[in-house]
């Protein structure tokens, strides 16, 4: 029988492993599901106001409906909190590029804090920077070197924080842990979720934030009106219903990342381990990371490099892979083999 979490391999396909969307094939009956909504599209979306899809997110999270915010994508999250909180961000360096974008967007004063040495990415906010800041970046887990943020630094950055704190968990079912349970806890609490990287709706562009009723109703005035599509609203209920196939599609991927980690390292680079769907390889220096970077392209395949801004803060010896098919990364590491024994 055919595997339905599987593309077919065309073998001269250039491989793309840019930015970290989904790469499987999409339930077919969920598109077919889909596209019929097409006929409405002459309506807005539902009053405005999103009841339904804050119901079906809310049934998905474990919270109450008064307590989400749809979105127009994840990075509309980060837009909207870079106009609401102003005053100062901190931002974990290497990280995801957006909150910078958004923060210079907003006139927000951005202190980047590098929270990567000797190869270990740990969040160490000084106690002055978490009483001084408006704004306070966790990315968890954290886009590019994939490393997950224990609970417990979480909670104490919570505690310590004067201003709002933003968990992006993005890749939260890659991940599997949330502090979603905390937002009646801790009232400076904001997390943002996204449809594109695991459900595959990156083009959609659908996102969510959670918190308190209190900074949902802040969030949403800084918002706009109807940034949620018609086709986007409709399509979180119907992702939902497949989420045995997205589930076995996520546990294919970790065994694809966990073992191209160690084939990485067998070569003899270092590669990040990661709980994201994407790895982050660390080379020598820059020389050394643009003479892999264009030898994998001119066999056809695309990577990003630290020095094509797609995050803040990462240096020129780094490449981020995203995780594909499996015959992708066997094309991967194939290619990688080739160069070691060349150079
Ligand atoms: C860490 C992180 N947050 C947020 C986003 C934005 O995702 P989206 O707007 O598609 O939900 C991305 C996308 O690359 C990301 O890597």
């Amino acid at each position: 029988m055919r595997d339905k979490t599987k593309k077919e391999s065309p073998k001269k396909e250039k491989i793309f492993l840019t930015q970290s969307y989904f790469k499987y094939p999409l339930p077919e009956e969920m598109l077919r599901e889909l596209a019929e909504e097409l006929k409405d599209i002459n309506l807005y979306p539902s009053g405005g106001d999103y009841t339904e899809l804050r119901q079906v997110l809310a049934k998905y999270v474990g919270v109450k409906i008064e307590n989400i915010l749809p979105t127009n994508g994840s990075d509309e999250v980060i837009e909207i909190v870079s106009r609401a909180f102003k005053g100062e961000v901190l931002i974990p360096i290497p990280t995801f590029s957006q909150y910078e974008a958004s923060a210079d967007r907003g006139g927000l004063s951005k202190i980047l804090v590098n929270c990567l040495h000797d190869g270990e990415y740990t969040i160490n906010y000084s106690a002055q920077q978490l009483k001084s800041a408006s704004l306070i970046w966790i990315c968890n887990p954290n886009n590019p070197t994939g490393t997950r943020i224990p609970r417990e630094k979480i909670i104490d950055i919570l505690q310590r924080a004067e201003g709002i704190v933003v968990v992006d968990e993005c890749n939260y079912e890659y991940l599997g842990e949330t502090i979603v349970d905390l937002i009646d806890k801790y009232e400076n609490l904001i997390i943002s979720r996204s449809f594109s990287k695991n459900y595959g709706l990156a083009g959609l562009r659908l996102g969510f934030a959670i918190s308190n009723l209190q900074n949902i109703k802040k969030l949403a005035a800084f918002g706009q009106h109807f940034s949620v599509n018609r086709i986007a609203e409709k399509s979180a209920a119907k992702v939902l219903k497949y989420l045995d196939y997205y589930q076995e599609v996520w546990e294919k991927m970790k065994k694809l990342r966990d073992k191209f980690v160690w084939q990485i390292n067998e070569l003899g680079f270092s590669a990040y381990d990661s709980q994201a769907n994407f790895v982050l390889v660390e080379f020598k220096d820059k020389k050394k990371t643009e003479r892999v970077w264009k030898y994998l392209k001119e066999k056809g395949i695309y990577t990003l490099a630290g020095w094509e801004n797609e995050f803040s803060g990462l240096g020129d010896q780094f490449i981020r892979f995203t995780i594909g098919e499996e015959w992708e990364m066997d094309k991967v590491v194939e290619v990688l083999f080739d160069y070691v024994k060349r150079n």
